[in-house]
């Protein structure tokens, strides 16, 4: 039995437009232009497809329903292992680039969650080795499986920062990139309910001022980078006055993202 588009569309009236019509290509297991010129859906998918609405209406975002999200260059795997890669840590991958003098022989990314920007980051120096960490396992198998899905060659470690990387890197790392949980504790609740309740707290939450991982990552980045190593974090909009402070070894300089905010902060080894 076959359901009218039309009609499936119009029960939910309380998700947007674009959002039904993508939960249907979800549920359909198709990309857009399937959706064109189609008036029917067979019965399995309109089931589907009602099943997927659930899950959206229960405040589950998008991405992690669909299963993917775009991450510059790439379509990424994306599900509540991981944080959903942002369009502003895109940024901090061109301005991490920008940095580069050079090509670098070592990058090491911290905090990789999705390996989002290990990727990235391997995908514009090919030749670079590339580490990346993190304290998640679930998120390592979603990073591992993104890597292998591109075919980039990344060594994803598990583990407490730099703790998990191998010792003779110590003082050899070229380009050190990061997007480490910066919320303070009291600000969760003051987070949109999506993110709250269904992104990894682990992934969001620093400790009681939100700086806490910013500044481990500035006081032992000093030992790993190499001489003139770039460092580059994502930072929260309110922290650039603080991480100037933090990161005061690396003659650092605060970025701001399409909106403004403060949103980056840069530097290099002396
Ligand atoms: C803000 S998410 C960023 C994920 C990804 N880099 C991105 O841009 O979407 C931070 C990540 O840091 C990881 N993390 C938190 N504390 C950590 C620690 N002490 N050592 C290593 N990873 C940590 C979390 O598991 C999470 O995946």
């Amino acid at each position: 039995m076959s359901v009218s588009t039309a009609k499936l569309l119009a029960e939910v009236p309380d998700l947007a437009e674009h959002e039904a019509r993508r939960l249907l290509l979800a549920a359909a297991g198709e990309q857009a232009p399937w959706l064109i010129g189609r008036p029917q859906v067979d019965a399995a998918t309109a089931d589907r497809f009602r099943g997927l609405v659930g899950r959206r209406r229960s405040g589950e975002p998008l991405q992690y329903i669909e299963g993917s999200v775009a991450f510059g260059p790439f379509e990424l795997q994306s599900d509540g292992r991981a944080l959903i890669p942002r369009p502003e840590t895109e940024r901090l991958w061109e301005l991490a680039v920008g940095e580069m003098t050079g090509t670098p022989a070592v990058i090491v990314d911290l905090c990789t969650g999705s390996g989002n920007l290990a990727l990235a980051c391997k995908l514009s120096f090919p030749r670079a080795r590339v580490y990346a960490v993190d304290i998640s396992a679930g998120a390592l198998d979603l990073a591992r499986t993104n890597r292998d899905l591109l075919g980039l060659e990344v060594d994803f470690r598990e583990g407490d920062l730099f703790a998990a990387l191998p010792a003779e890197l110590n003082g050899r790392v070229d380009l050190l990139i990061s997007n480490p949980p910066y919320v303070a504790q009291a600000e969760i609740q003051q987070l949109p309910r999506e993110v709250r309740e269904h992104e990894p707290l682990q992934a969001l939450v620093a400790g009681d001022r939100g700086t806490e991982v910013l500044a481990r990552i500035a006081a032992a980045g000093v030992e790993w980078l190499a001489p003139h190593g770039v460092i580059a974090c994502e930072i929260g909009e309110s922290q650039g006055r603080d991480c100037l402070q933090l990161f005061a070894a690396y003659d650092p300089r605060i970025e701001s993202d399409l909106a403004g905010r403060d949103r980056y902060v840069l530097g290099r080894a002396r």
